[in-house]
């Protein structure tokens, strides 16, 4: 009898590894940033295509990323705008919905106004959902959930806590992290409590939908077995 193959449903992504790509180049960090968007758009369409990924979830901008200097966080919020703005006729070509997860709040109006907009117009397609994690901490996150729940008196538990977190959308089957780093950053710890995880050393400016394949590939024959025997 043949084993069964896991499906993949949802994909999360740490896409690290852009002020390194820069660097080695003798480029500014900001350049690493601008090929990485780049890439964020072909693996998107990579998952729009694929016939059982609904979800693919970006760490875009992190709660700590506050800390960088300020021209590269004024660079990423910048870059953000202009990229949804000329994204949405890719959105439109891709099928693929816009989303969002964080604070959303901590940008400034414009950027609000266009996240908000891009939503909209998005709204309908159904071939991916692309979540970007804005001003995303999971920890804030859980924190939030629990406080929201303690203060109209409701019980905590697993279930309703799930449910009230800020993503709502399935557990995470997958997550990738690029650039060679191996740990989690406050992403997601929630959703990945049962996520198979896939590490490369591959910087995000050179990652492939090819790579991605591969590493799809090793997660449909993985054993799965959510603590069971
Ligand atoms: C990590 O590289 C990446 C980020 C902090 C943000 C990710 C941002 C992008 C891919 C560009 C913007 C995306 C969109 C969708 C507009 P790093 O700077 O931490 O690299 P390093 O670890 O080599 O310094």
């Amino acid at each position: 009898m043949s084993k069964n193959k896991n499906i993949l449903k949802h994909l999360a992504i740490i896409m690290d590894g852009n002020g390194r790509w820069a660097k080695e180049r003798g480029l500014i960090r900001t350049k690493g940033h601008e090929k990485g968007a780049e890439v964020t758009r072909e693996i998107t369409r990579y998952c729009a295509k694929h016939p059982t990924i609904e979800t693919v979830t970006f760490y875009a901008f992190s709660t700590e990323n506050w800390k960088r200097p300020k021209y590269e966080v004024n660079f990423l919020m910048k870059l953000l705008d202009s990229w949804l703005r000329n994204e949405l006729e890719t959105y439109h070509k891709f099928g693929a919905r816009f989303e969002t997860v964080g604070n959303i709040e901590g940008f400034s109006p414009k950027l609000q106004e266009t996240i908000a907009y891009i939503k909209k117009e998005t709204a309908h397609h159904t071939n991916v959902t692309q979540i970007l994690a804005l001003n995303y901490g999971s920890r804030e996150e859980i924190a939030k959930a629990a406080s929201r729940l303690a203060n109209r008196n409701e019980p905590i538990t697993e279930e309703s806590l799930g449910n009230e977190l800020n993503t709502p959308y399935s557990d995470i089957d997958m997550m990738v992290r690029t650039s060679g780093e191996i740990r989690l950053s406050n992403f997601l710890l929630w959703q990945l409590s049962y996520s198979e995880l896939f590490f490369t050393k591959t910087l995000w400016p050179d990652f492939t939908a090819k790579e991605l394949e591969e590493m799809i590939e090793q997660y449909v024959n993985r054993e799965r077995r959510f603590g069971g025997v």
